[in-house]
């Protein structure tokens, strides 16, 4: 009874996977009857040009070559004599994948952006023409247009990258580059160092003191087993800060029935006060809120504000609460650490009802999956209740030198 479904479901995976151009190679032809010299020349080098960005290459191919289904051909023509070059739907189930370009899209910028819907088109088994035009987030904008001398937005430049990062691997296996060795190479590099040296509390020692009336409330319970958690697994530790001299000048968290909503990232000198309530309950379904504020005091940005993390999730900003937004603005790339892979089931990743503001039951979302049909990245983001692999790791490189630091000075 079964037998239906398993040729339906391997039918469906085998599709998927021809999409993506084979080996990261784009082998096309240009229909030469449609553009003259010139255009051919703008159309060659901007493909050239491109390469450089991407890890997709560019083959012209010779007139004779014969496509397939498996050695696809993109076909660079313009049947209908158009000027101009809307969004179009990419059809991957034939042997030839047209690609218009209308005449007055024979510039380099234009071109590009046509050649990224159309790897766009290969990666996601969408029907809906893709426009990249739309996905140029709010806070992208400004930063990018004004210093950037490249054809692509980093943003598509990562996330072609990102996808096409095994089928461009089997091209050319380049030696030293394998995951393994990523995650043996446990060292800082010097960005990394400059972006976390402020950050870091001293001794990996996190001084904290709590209102009196608040100490006995299950909140603060709740509160002091995120604390427990992280100690267990990495060589952080929480202290409280018991000590009665008022005159001793000191660096805490305090915990009150009052305060700010959101800790500060990374270590703070003096009394910062936060309060309790906001520490330990987030938003429904949140299980991993204490820990995520927690991993915030240590210094450690939330996964999902990655640099790269629009390769991975979209930001409804509309829905995201007034004057909260930017909790969810991108962290720079120095704060990111190469050998940690990106995480949908960190402590640190939003949920996707994160800092909702205007949520509603028919839209409920601010941090939605790219990909993710079967809701599953969806409902378990934010949902757990320890730290996972790589969060431990991450603190345990980050703190790695001040532990240390620690151990020595008490022998
Ligand atoms: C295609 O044409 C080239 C010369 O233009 C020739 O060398 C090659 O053998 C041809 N290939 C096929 C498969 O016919
Ligand atoms: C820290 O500041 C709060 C008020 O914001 C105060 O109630 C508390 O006593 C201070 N704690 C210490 C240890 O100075």
């Amino acid at each position: 009874m079964n037998r239906p479904l398993r040729v339906i479901l391997l039918l469906v995976i085998k599709y998927v996977h021809c999409r993506l151009w084979p080996k990261g190679v784009v082998h096309y032809a240009i229909n030469k009857k449609d553009y003259d010299i010139h255009s051919q020349d703008v159309i060659i080098s901007t493909f050239t040009q491109l390469q450089k960005e991407i890890c997709v290459k560019f083959f012209n191919s010779p007139a004779n070559y014969t496509a397939s289904e498996q050695d696809k051909i993109l076909y660079v023509n313009n049947p209908y004599k158009s000027k101009n070059c809307p969004p179009k739907h990419y059809d991957y189930s034939k042997a030839i994948v047209e690609m218009p370009i209308g005449y007055k899209c024979i510039d380099e910028k234009e071109i590009s952006r046509i050649v990224v819907d159309m790897l766009r088109a290969s990666i996601e088994p969408s029907d809906s023409p893709i426009n990249s035009y739309d996905l140029i987030k709010k806070f992208q904008e400004k930063k990018e247009d004004h210093t950037r001398l490249s054809l692509l937005t980093p943003a598509d430049r990562n996330y072609i990258n990102a996808h096409y990062h095994f089928e461009c691997g089997a091209l050319s296996q380049r030696p030293g580059l394998t995951s393994q060795d990523f995650g043996a190479s446990l060292h800082l590099t010097r960005a990394n160092l400059e972006y976390y040296e402020n950050k870091l509390w001293p001794l990996g020692i996190v001084m904290y003191g709590i209102e009196g009336q608040l100490r006995n409330k299950p909140m603060f319970a709740f509160l002091k087993h995120a604390m427990a958690s992280i100690e267990l697994s990495t060589c952080v530790l929480f202290q409280e800060d018991s000590s009665d001299d008022v005159l001793t000048p000191r660096n805490l968290v305090w915990f009150g029935s009052e305060g700010e909503d959101m800790p500060n990232l990374g270590f703070m000198t003096g009394n910062q006060t936060v309060r309790l309530e906001s520490m330990s309950q987030g938003a429904p379904g949140h299980t991993a809120h204490a820990l995520n504020m927690l991993t915030r005091v240590l210094g450690v940005p939330m996964m999902s504000n990655r640099f790269d993390r629009d390769n991975y999730v979209a930001i409804n900003w509309k829905r995201v609460e007034k004057g909260k937004e930017h909790y969810l603005e991108k962290a720079p790339m120095s704060a990111w650490l190469q050998q940690i892979p990106y995480d949908f089931t960190s402590a640190t990743h939003a949920p996707a009802n994160y800092l909702c503001g205007s949520c509603t039951e028919t839209s409920p979302y601010t941090v939605e999956p790219v990909q993710d049909h079967l809701w599953q990245k969806t409902l378990s983001m934010g949902h757990r209740t320890d730290l996972s692999d790589s969060d431990r790791h991450l603190i345990n490189i980050l703190y790695g030198r001040e532990c240390q630091i620690r151990f020595l000075s008490k022998h």
